[in-house]
């Protein structure tokens, strides 16, 4: 079913290639034994927290690859967060939290304002596409953000690989989604850091739209 009516969001998706999906994941080894699930704590944090609160317009999809399966989908939402620090370990330990849930199709609430589910890529594509949201591919080659078009672009959903990309199989789901590919420079960057350098730019463009004080 098509939904156009829902309320403006920015959607950031991370895909962590080898980010384990089950097990209790060690605080202590984010980047080793839990398949690099630093990079989507801090891609987390880049995504909600500003100086003395949270962009409550903001969800983030961790979607985790790795072992043992199935994949699964933890969703951060911004709106609803409780007792999220910035801090690595604490987005760590929810994620820890929601993968001893036991996840289902349909959407588990593990800790105030995190949720899990299994699911993958493919299915998420087409959530967002069914709802009109316009895809965004974070690509090191796309266009650049400082075109007009990227001003333009409302409601986005923002697409971004780990430390290890995006791998050929994604990329074409992504692209079949009919997702713009768009770089924010030109050197290959930190995941977290697009993510910062997005949402400055989409600040930028929001305080521009306001209407000058009289
Ligand atoms: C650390 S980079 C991936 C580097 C990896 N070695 C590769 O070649 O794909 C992580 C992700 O950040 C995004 N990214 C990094 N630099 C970017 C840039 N300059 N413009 C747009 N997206 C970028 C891409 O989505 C990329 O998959």
């Amino acid at each position: 079913m098509v939904d156009c009516h829902l309320p403006a969001m920015k959607d950031f998706v991370i895909i962590g290639n080898k980010a384990v999906t089950g097990g209790k994941i060690s605080l202590n080894d984010l980047p080793g034994s839990a398949g690099r699930m630093d990079v989507l704590c801090r891609c987390v944090t880049a995504s909600l927290f500003i100086s003395f609160g949270m962009r409550r317009d903001v969800n983030v999809y961790l979607i985790l690859k790795g072992e043992p399966g199935p994949e699964k989908i933890v969703r951060f939402c911004g709106a609803t967060m409780k007792s999220l620090n910035p801090d690595e370990r604490s987005s760590g330990s929810m994620i820890q939290k929601a993968l001893l849930v036991d996840a289902k199709e349909t959407e588990t609430q593990s800790t105030p304002g995190v949720f899990v589910r299994t699911g993958n890529l493919s299915g998420l594509l087409e959530e967002f596409k069914n709802k009109c949201r316009k895809l965004v591919y974070l690509k090191e080659d796309g266009k650049d953000i400082l075109d007009a078009d990227f001003k333009a672009i409302e409601d986005p959903v923002f697409i971004l690989g780990d430390n290890q990309g995006v791998f050929e199989e994604d990329e074409a789901l992504i692209r079949d989604a009919g997702a713009v590919s768009v770089s924010v420079g030109p050197i290959s960057l930190l995941s977290s850091q697009c993510i910062t350098i997005i949402l400055n730019q989409m600040d930028r463009n929001e305080m521009q739209n306001l209407p000058a004080e009289e």
